[in-house]
């Protein structure tokens, strides 16, 4: 009995937040630590769940890993009401998730957990809990279980580290502060002292926030994930080892194995001798169905000449700001891929036609647009030379493996620190925070594209080595993973 116990791999249960960004960096975890032989299960909320089914590549992605299942819990929400159309603003959306997740799907996955589900599963009872850290009640039944919980803060380590820093930050006055401050820098967050201001904290800090509950619930989140037995981050030690030496404090079993993109294609690479079945290229995970005549469009483009525009899964923008940036991207005079998701406008009906003809016409022109795209693929495309972002950390990471700079229009939570650093740390990309005015996006993209473009690569091309090279056989992103994995398989 012991001894087939001991040939049992681990059965690791992953449990994301429930939005894109978040299953994308799971669901990439997930994929990593079957191809190490783990055994994955993995929960998804039922409405993303069919969705992922019907418009991912999930199920070929992970046919050939027979250690691996999907299980779903609800969040609450009828068949309509799955998009974030229907809210006024995604502070609302935010509002509505946290709400849903504390009265719908908590309770659920406890039940889960606790039930006979696992009993008879042939890849024996979980024997680790990964999950979001910001769904911080799986580590409690995690304790209740005694099962050791791994909490994966799936935002950059500056933006943690901020959050952890929270206490401090209103012990020294920094906080709360006046809308008039927002320039005044921040002195109370180690190793940010000289750059980061009121404007580059995460949004929910902001005093046109202050009735907003995603405050309270980030720092219930973060105080919640100290009980976790592990942490991990997606990010790599040559851009954030300052700060991880500081959250070690904290947090002193954590563990970065980022990029996630990039350590999963080095790990598929380094299987496909031994896995000859058909390996996916893609690691689409998406919730929305891509458009992929974007590619046969990029093909037409000259190299390096594509301005890609996308703001990620949860932004909204008002009609004012679309037509600004419309309008800007239009008189940048260069060629862009727009993703223009469904839901993204807080617009009425019939806004689209009161936009004028010549922006129309332009678009033909040198533009394309889609609802969704395959993002990894347009990154890495030779014909994109630049990424207008929102700045969210899959696509700030993504970014930077495939060396693309950026121009950066971050909305909430740890986007406004991500910005910051990729102008005024990492120096790959520019920041156009609180700014949405067609002078300044022309402006910016032109820059990107143009004057500033031969220093932001040189930073560019360092960066994606320096990724490339913590997720190969040496590399610190690979070594933690190691030792990582040791962890998991000493948890049972
Ligand atoms: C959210 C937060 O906003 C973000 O700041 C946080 O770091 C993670 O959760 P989101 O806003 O969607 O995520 O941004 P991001 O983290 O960039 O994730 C978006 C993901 O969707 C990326 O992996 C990107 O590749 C993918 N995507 C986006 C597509 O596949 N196609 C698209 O057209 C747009």
């Amino acid at each position: 009995m012991a001894e087939s116990k001991s040939l049992t791999p681990p059965h690791v249960l992953i449990f994301p937040f429930p939005i894109q960004g978040h299953i994308n960096s799971m669901l990439k975890l997930a994929e990593i630590l079957c191809i190490s032989g783990i055994n994955v299960t993995f929960v998804n909320t039922q409405q993303n769940h069919s969705r992922l089914l019907t418009l991912g590549n999930v199920q070929s992605r992970f046919s050939r890993f027979p250690g691996f299942g999907f299980e779903t819990v609800p969040d609450g929400l009828s068949d309509d009401q799955h998009h974030s159309s229907g809210f006024t603003s995604h502070q609302d959306f935010v509002k509505d998730g946290i709400h849903r997740m504390h009265n719908v799907t908590r309770p659920a996955f406890r039940e889960l957990l606790i039930s006979d589900r696992f009993k008879l599963d042939a890849r024996g009872q979980v024997s680790c809990i990964i999950t979001d850290g910001m769904s911080g009640f799986a580590i409690d039944v995690a304790q209740e279980l005694e099962i050791p919980s791994i909490s994966f803060r799936t935002v950059s380590a500056c933006c943690i580290w901020v959050y952890l820093c929270f206490p401090k930050l209103v012990e020294n006055g920094d906080m709360p502060f006046k809308v008039e401050d927002m320039d005044r820098l921040v002195r109370s967050v180690p190793e940010m002292g000289s750059f980061l201001r009121c404007r580059d904290l995460p949004s929910f800090f902001r005093p046109t926030e202050a009735n907003h509950p995603g405050l309270d619930f980030i720092n219930r989140e973060t105080s919640h994930s100290m009980r976790a037995t592990a942490h991990m981050v997606n990010t790599f030690d040559d851009i954030e080892a300052p700060i991880l030496a500081q959250m070690r404090s904290y947090w002193p079993n954590l563990y970065a194995i980022g990029p996630l993109n990039a350590l999963l294609n080095a790990m598929r690479s380094s299987t496909t001798t031994k896995v000859s079945s058909s390996l996916p290229v893609s690691s689409n995970a998406s919730l929305y169905a891509e458009d992929r005549s974007c590619m046969t469009w990029l093909d037409k483009q000259p190299e390096k000449s594509v301005v890609y525009v996308s703001f990620g899964s949860i932004a909204m923008v008002t009609p004012e700001q679309w037509v600004e940036i419309w309008y800007g991207l239009v008189n940048s005079s260069h060629r862009f891929l727009w993703v223009r998701r469904p839901d993204w406008i807080l617009a009425k009906d019939g806004q689209e036609s009161q936009i004028q003809a010549e922006l129309v016409e332009a678009t033909k022109e040198r533009g394309y647009m889609v609802n969704w795209a395959p993002q990894e693929e347009v990154l890495n495309h030779p014909a994109v030379g630049g990424f207008f972002t929102h700045s969210g950390w899959n696509s700030t990471l993504e970014s930077m493996v495939a060396g693309v700079p950026m121009v950066c229009w971050p909305h909430l939570g740890d986007q406004q620190v991500n910005s910051r650093y990729v102008s005024e740390v990492w120096k790959i990309g520019m920041d156009m925070k609180d700014d949405c005015n067609r002078l300044t996006v022309e402006k910016l993209i032109r820059e990107m594209m143009g004057a500033k473009r031969e220093e932001l690569m040189k930073s560019a091309v360092k960066v994606a080595e320096m990724a490339r090279k913590s997720v190969s056989h040496d590399g610190s992103s690979y070594r933690n993973y190691e030792a990582l994995l040791e962890f998991i398989r000493k948890s049972r």
